[in-house]
């Protein structure tokens, strides 16, 4: 029972805080984060980062680590999938991401529920709002034969405003 509940809090931690980020960088925190999900959830995860990421604006770090996190808790908690991969990319102007997997994916009636907003979950509305306000874009495409969750950020641009991206 010891054993369970040191688990259970670890878990809770590791989703409320990610206490590395900004002292590490995204690239040391996601190798921490990503391990400890593979081995909480039994997902194995691919990470594919670019030898040249570097660091990224804070706000572009935590959003990125975030939809990182509720990308790959759908996946455990949604998917059926055993096997997930999260690829990032940068160049001078964009960063992108991908959070993928072999899973069961949604069907176009859920995929449409959340983009208009009708879905009963908050995780991926959230993120998308989220990457909306920093001026990025999230996509979602999914089939039978698994999900893929995009991201891209800006990095150059100005950053909208709460009120332009609405
Ligand atoms: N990787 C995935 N594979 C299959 N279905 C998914 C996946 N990710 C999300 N879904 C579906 O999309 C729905 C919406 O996801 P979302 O993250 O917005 O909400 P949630 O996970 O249900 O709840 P919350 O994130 O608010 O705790 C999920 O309920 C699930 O049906
Ligand atoms: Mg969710």
């Amino acid at each position: 029972m010891l054993q369970q509940v040191t688990g259970e809090i670890r878990t809770v931690s590791h989703l409320l805080h990610p206490p590395l980020l900004d002292e590490v960088g995204l690239e040391s925190a996601l190798r921490w984060y990503v391990e400890g999900f593979a081995e909480r959830s039994k997902v194995s995860v691919n990470l594919e980062l670019p030898e040249d990421l570097e660091r990224l604006p804070q706000e572009c770090e935590l959003t990125l680590f975030r939809v990182v996190q509720e990308c790959l808790t759908n996946i455990h908690r949604h998917s059926g999938s055993s096997t997930a991969t999260v690829r990032i990319s940068r160049n001078d102007t964009e960063a992108k991401l991908e959070v993928k997997d072999d899973g069961r994916g949604m069907s176009q009636k859920r995929q449409m529920e959340i983009y208009s907003g009708e879905s009963s979950g908050v995780g991926l509305r959230g993120m998308r709002e989220r990457v909306r306000q920093i001026g990025g874009r999230l996509g979602i495409q999914s089939s039978a034969i698994g999900t893929s969750i995009t991201v891209v950020l800006p990095l150059a641009a100005k950053t909208r405003t709460a009120n332009e991206s609405r």
